[in-house]
């Protein structure tokens, strides 16, 4: 199952990830502040500024944005059109979908919507060894004619 990665201010979205995994019998989810993914994964992040990345959430996505593969974003009501905004705008730069946005912590609800679309995606074959290799590496050594 494709890991989770979490961005986090005060906890909500902490607490969603980690229920999100346990529900899903995934892996406990990755700190996008302490950790580095080793593959395709899940961004559950919220919303800050007015309808804005959070900066630690976009010095993450600038090292490992190439293995985002779908985005989660908390927001709050309160903020009307800024709703959980951060998802629209992550999806957009990143060409990936937009997974669920939750209000604070979450429901139970959007809890069963990314159990159900982690559980529908497709496992993802592993890149080639040869093209995890160092350039200098991935043609065999040569004698040459001498
Ligand atoms: C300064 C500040 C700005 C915020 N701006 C937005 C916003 O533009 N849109 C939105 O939906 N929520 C906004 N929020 C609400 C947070 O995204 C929401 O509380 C979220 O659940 C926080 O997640 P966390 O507890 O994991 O840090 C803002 C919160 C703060 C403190």
């Amino acid at each position: 199952m494709l890991a989770l990665v979490y961005d986090s201010l005060t906890g909500n979205v902490r607490r969603f990830a980690q229920q999100v995994a346990g529900e899903a019998g995934a892996k406990a989810p990755l700190s996008a502040r302490l950790d580095a993914p080793e593959g395709p994964f899940l961004l559950l992040t919220y919303t800050f500024g007015t309808g804005d990345v959070p900066g630690s959430t976009r010095a993450f996505l600038d090292r490992h944005g190439p293995l985002l593969r779908g985005v989660v974003a908390s927001g709050s009501y309160h903020w009307g059109v800024n709703f959980a905004r951060a998802a629209d705008v992550i999806a957009a730069e990143y060409g990936v979908p937009v997974v669920a946005r939750i209000n604070k912590g979450g429901t139970a609800a959007d809890r069963a919507q990314v159990v159900a679309w982690l559980r529908a995606r497709p496992i993802e074959a592993p890149s080639s060894p040869s093209s995890s290799l160092p350039v200098a590496r991935r043609h065999p050594w040569n004698p040459g004619s001498n």
